[in-house]
């Protein structure tokens, strides 16, 4: 769930320096918070099974949400959680063993731009989260899954269409605009320049595209915590971008937990699942 990059797909400007604990953190955050979709976008893809998925591949998974939310939705389906990081797959082993799914998750650290692990073929569904825009080489990747496809097996890309958004449009009274101001910062640099990946899916392979949008618009008390989360990665990013008032309300926001909770009670955002086959009868004409 992190930022978009459309033009270069590659990571390498905002996430080499990202700090793994802070990033596991926003993604745990993120899926109690607005994790909503991952309910909705799995029954979406066991429509398009006559019978459920036994194998799936989750391609960069991070702390596992996508895995365990797969995991509970197809309850004989085995699955290997790809990534870079080992802290990132640290979390999925204790996550699989504090629900007794050690049976059924395995994780592979594998850099997908390097390689392509060797224990993922024969998947009948992959799943890749927020993780696309991060690849340095995403054509490639996509070929890679559909090779790894059983024919007749399911693709699902799923980007954030939007940064989330948390506080009130006349925040801060002083200078009201400054969610906008840092989502307008982000942009500039790059973040949340939403990739269509449909292009490139039908280029690997894909057929029978199918697009599905899902909003989060929800309020609870762990709102303000994830907003905390977001608005510290945000400050990070924007040192020196921010003017004096804004970055004073940043700050004043960030470190008082109460004024937080009582400002940043809303999530609103959406992401886009685009889901696409692995053409049985086009494999049979082969
Ligand atoms: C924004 S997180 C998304 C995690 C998870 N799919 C989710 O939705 O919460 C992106 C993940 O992709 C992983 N990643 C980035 N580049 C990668 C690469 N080249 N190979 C494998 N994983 C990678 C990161 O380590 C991170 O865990």
């Amino acid at each position: 769930m992190s930022h978009h990059i459309a033009a270069e797909h590659s990571s390498a400007s905002h996430h080499e320096h990202e700090n793994p604990a802070a990033l596991a953190d926003l993604l745990e955050r993120d899926a109690a918070v607005a994790g909503g979709y991952l309910d909705d976008a799995s029954a979406w893809i066991g429509t398009h099974f006559d019978s459920d998925p036994e194998q799936i591949l989750d391609l960069g998974a991070g702390t596992g949400v996508g895995t365990f939310a797969l995991a509970q939705r197809f309850p004989t389906a085995s699955i290997l959680a790809v990534d870079a990081s080992r802290a990132m797959l640290n979390h999925v082993t204790d996550g699989a063993a504090a629900a007794g799914l050690e049976q059924r998750v395995r994780t592979v650290e594998c850099d997908l731009n390097a390689s392509w692990p060797d224990a993922a073929a024969g998947a009948d569904l992959v799943w890749a989260s927020s993780s696309l825009h991060e690849l340095s080489d995403p054509d490639r990747v996509l070929r890679d899954a559909f090779a790894a496809l059983r024919p007749g097996g399911v693709f699902v890309a799923v980007e954030m269409d939007v940064l989330p958004s948390f506080l009130p449009a006349e925040f801060p009274p002083e200078a009201p605009g400054l969610e906008q101001r840092l989502h307008a910062e982000l942009t500039a640099l790059g973040w949340n320049a939403h990739h269509d990946w449909a292009s490139t899916i039908a280029a690997a392979g894909f057929t029978s595209l199918e697009r599905r949008q899902f909003t989060t618009q929800a309020t609870s008390p762990t709102v303000a915590p994830y907003a905390g989360a977001w608005l510290a990665k945000m400050r990070g990013a924007l040192v020196d971008r921010l003017d004096a008032v804004d970055q004073a309300a940043l700050n004043a926001l960030i470190d008082d937990d109460a004024e937080l909770a009582r400002i940043a009670t809303t999530i609103r955002g959406s992401r886009t699942a685009l889901l696409a086959r692995r053409s049985a009868a086009a494999d049979q004409q082969n």
